[in-house]
């Protein structure tokens, strides 16, 4: 029997709203709360080196009212490290941040940057925090996690997700080879795998059909459809696609 499947909420998008008009509403930390009573396992957010969404005092205020894991996503410089070991989090995803980017464009390059990133992993870990690598599902990235000492990679399932909202059939299949062969790789070497980017109810069902995956983290989708619905019925409807994914999974 598969083991179930966490849903993590990534909040950024709530702060995003909040930021264009300035002030405080709409609360991340509310739509935290809410994502929680509603059915998310844990929440995620970014605190982008130039504060777009996420500030600081978001970040101790989630880690101070919320009852499940938080998942600190952040890139590996000394500010951000500071922070991580001041708040503690439950997890830290280190991801890679360009000031330029829309969103976190690609995977971190843990095999170009282990010199750079292995001080940092060193730290986080040495402090109790688990420590989780955003990267594309490629062998090579992959046993660079590994060798690095990660506890966990988050596989990007951008490229995949463009591809099958793009209806690029050919580059969606080939995408998700890679997830495929790079999720039984990883669980292989001993890390935890989650996954996560551009992840809507149909692309979250079927990666939940993949045993290896124990976790998405999913914001983007779930705020703007939470427009429409509401956050709670959103987050319910996701759990729901997430567990008919599960289901399929052959004994
Ligand atoms: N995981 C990581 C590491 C991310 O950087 C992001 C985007 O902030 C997500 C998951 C969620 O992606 P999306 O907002 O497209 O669902």
């Amino acid at each position: 029997m598969a083991s179930s499947i966490r849903l993590g909420v990534n909040i950024d998008h709530v702060a995003t709203v909040r930021n264009a008009r300035g002030g405080l509403l709409p609360d991340p930390v509310r739509a935290a709360k809410l994502a929680i009573a509603a059915g998310a396992d844990g929440i995620t957010a970014h605190l982008r080196e130039d504060r777009r969404h996420i500030r600081d005092d978001d970040i101790a205020r989630l880690k101070a009212e919320i009852d499940r894991p938080l998942n600190f996503e952040m890139a590996a410089t000394e500010e951000m490290l500071g922070i991580a070991l001041k708040t503690k989090p439950h997890a830290c995803c280190l991801v890679p941040e360009k000031r330029s980017e829309r969103t976190t464009e690609g995977g971190l390059d843990a095999a170009g940057q282990q010199a750079a990133l292995k001080p940092v992993i060193h730290a986080l870990k040495h402090a109790g925090i688990r420590v989780s690598l955003f990267i594309a599902a490629q062998p090579s990235q992959i046993e660079a996690a590994a060798a690095l000492g990660a506890d966990i990679v988050e596989i990007h399932t951008g490229a995949w997700c463009d591809a099958l909202a793009e209806a690029r059939a050919a580059q969606a299949e080939a995408e998700w080879k890679q997830i495929v062969s790079g999720a039984a790789l990883a669980a292989s070497l001993g890390l935890e795998v989650h996954a996560g980017h551009g992840l809507d109810y149909a692309s979250a069902e079927e990666i939940a059909s993949l045993p290896q995956i124990v976790e998405l983290n999913i914001g983007h989708f779930l705020i703007g459809e939470a427009i429409f619905e509401g956050l709670s019925e959103t987050v319910k409807i996701m759990r729901a696609a997430m567990a008919r994914g599960r289901g399929s999974i052959k004994p």
